[in-house]
This record gives structure tokens, C-alpha cells and sequence, in this order.
């Protein structure tokens, strides 16, 4: 029997099979684990199955010792693994790609809704019992139809949030590091533009790549200024892809429309700036958030941490 640490509350299912062949120790608290409680409880682990919220770092691999064998992550990013650490130690990482991405696609199309039809700061009049009367040009929004979807990083989740909105009429065009497959952009006649023409020319951009120091504030004061005045932003990848002040800074200055997101820059804290923005509709990293998304994500990375703790290859496996 392997030691497991389970850093955080995960589905049943997940974590009773990780209890039918091991030793494992969970996080059963509500509340995320404290640093201080996590580098005590992984000590002496085989397999460390973490949540996005955790930071596997060298200090934890430290503290974690030589006999670890792997970090399961359950979240399809894996921004809070220190990957290279990892790999120096031959500690193995997986995440959980594929469950998610119908979930999160469903996440950035309600943003997409919400921030053109302004449905935040409508919910917010009728709450305040503001006074409201049906108006010929009252809290008019943008259409979507024909209008350009902007994809930064036309992965799963891109292609299923541009599925999405292609059924509501949008035109998809995207950007992506290797070529797209021929029946995707058949079947979403989406239309490949650079990074900058992508920015310049969407009505909403959406970003779906993963964060690494590359894609650190790839949204930023600049981009701003380039994208189309009456444009959306649509974040439900990672916070620190767009330099949060400079969007506040965009949104007052009216450089660009408006904004939704579901994951910000320094999560759990939210810049004051956005808070007073009627047209920046804001949610709790809620991407994966369903019953059947989140028991399966616990499922896959209990696959993950039982393959490898078996000796055997698990599906999914990511490198530096
Ligand atoms: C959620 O944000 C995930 O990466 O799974």
C-alpha cells in the first residue's frame, strides 16, 4: 500500500477508489489547506493527488521527499505544478483534459450572453428594486449574429465554445500554435488569423490557451488599444493571461466594451476596479463546476495516481 495525499475535498467516486488499493490521506475541510498544513500533510507521500488551488513547488516536493512518485492534478491546468521541479525529480504529472471542456465551453458562451446583453447589470436593477419600465432603446446590447468570435488558442474548450457560438450565428476565427484539423475548420468554417489580427478585428475575444510565463498578460494595456472599441473580452482560462489593471484601465476609458470572466488575476481577490464596472460581469472560477464534471475529473485523476503507482503508463500525462 502507497501513502496518497488528497490536498483538498474531491467527488466520492475518485476518492474511494484511490482508498480501495492505498493509504490515503485527505483534506477533508470546506476551506483550501494552509500552506503550513500542506507541507506537513505531504510528507512521506507516494502519490500527491493536488487542486488547482495548491502550489507544487520545490518546497513541497522538499517537504513531499524522495519517495514521490506523482501529482495528479484535477484540473485539466496545471499552472500551480511546478512542472520542470517535477520532472528534475522524476515525480510524474497528470491533469485532466477532456471532461471539462463541454462544462467551461458552457461557462464562456453564458459570458459571452451576459456581457453582450448586459444580463449582470439588468439582474443588478431588479435587485436594487430600481425603478425600470420597458424602453424602445432601454439597456440595449450587441447581436451576436454575424459577428466575429475571436478564439485565442483554439484547443478543446475553443473549439467547443466556437461550436457554440457558431450556433448563434457568430463567425469563428482563432489563432493556435500547430495547424488546426481540416474538419474542424470545415465544420466551423473558421478562418485562422494572427494574434494582432485576431485582436484588432473580433467583436469578442476569447481566451482559451493555457498560462505559462509566455502567456503571462498576453491582454494587456496594448492589446487593448487595439481591439475594436465596441469589442468583448472573454476570459475562462487563467487570470494573470490579462493584466487585470490595464483591463480596468480599458473598461473606464471605454477602449473596449465590456469584459466576462470567470478567473481572475490573483484568485481569490478581485480587482476593486472591477467590482464598480456595470459592464464587466464577473464569476467564482466557476468553468468545471458541475456534479458530473467535478466527479469525473476526480475520477480521471484517480486513474492517473493508480497507473502510476501500479507502474503502468497513465493517460495523462503532461511535460514541461
Ligand atoms: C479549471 O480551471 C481547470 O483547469 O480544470
Amino acid at each position: 500500500m502507497a501513502k496518497v495525499v488528497v490536498t483538498g475535498k474531491i467527488p466520492a467516486g475518485g476518492l474511494a477508489r484511490l482508498k480501495a488499493e492505498h493509504d490515503v490521506t485527505a483534506w477533508e475541510k470546506d476551506d483550501a489547506i494552509s500552506r503550513a498544513d500542506l507541507l506537513t500533510m505531504v510528507a512521506g507521500a507516494d502519490a500527491i493527488v493536488s487542486l488547482l488551488t495548491e502550489k507544487i513547488d520545490d518546497e513541497l516536493l522538499d517537504a513531499a521527499g524522495s519517495q514521490l512518485k506523482s501529482v495528479s492534478n484535477v484540473a485539466v491546468g496545471y499552472n500551480n505544478i511546478d512542472v520542470p521541479a517535477c520532472e528534475k525529480r522524476g515525480v510524474l504529472v497528470t491533469n485532466t483534459p477532456g471532461v471539462l471542456t463541454e462544462a467551461t465551453a458552457d461557462i464562456a458562451m453564458s459570458l459571452i450572453l451576459m456581457v453582450t446583453r448586459r444580463l449582470g447589470e439588468g439582474e443588478r436593477v431588479i435587485r436594487a428594486q430600481e425603478p425600470w419600465q420597458w424602453g424602445m432603446f432601454y439597456m440595449l446590447g450587441m447581436g451576436l449574429q454575424g459577428r466575429q468570435l475571436g478564439i485565442v488558442g483554439m484547443g478543446q474548450i475553443g473549439i467547443a465554445t466556437a461550436r457554440r457560438a457558431k450556433a448563434f450565428g457568430m463567425n469563428i476565427a482563432y489563432t493556435r500554435r500547430s495547424p488546426l484539423e481540416d474538419n474542424v475548420v470545415n465544420e466551423l468554417d473558421a478562418k485562422y488569423m494572427s494574434m494582432d489580427e485576431l485582436i484588432e478585428s473580433s467583436d469578442v475575444l476569447s481566451l482559451h490557451c493555457p498560462y505559462s510565463p509566455a502567456t503571462h498578460h498576453l491582454m494587456s494595456e496594448n492589446q487593448f488599444a487595439r481591439m475594436k472599441k465596441t469589442a468583448f473580452l472573454i476570459n475562462t482560462a487563467r487570470g494573470p493571461i490579462v493584466n487585470e489593471q490595464a483591463l480596468v484601465d480599458a473598461l473606464k476609458a471605454g477602449e473596449i466594451a465590456g469584459a466576462g470572466l470567470d478567473v481572475f488575476e490573483n484568485e481569490p481577490a478581485v480587482n476593486p476596479g472591477l467590482l464598480e464596472l456595470d459592464n464587466a460581469v464577473l464569476i467564482p472560477h466557476l468553468g468545471s463546476a458541475t456534479v458530473e464534471t467535478r466527479a469525473a475529473m476526480a475520477d480521471i485523476a484517480a486513474t492517473n495516481a493508480l497507473a502510476i503507482l501500479a507502474g503502468a503508463q497513465a493517460p495523462n500525462l503532461v511535460t514541461s
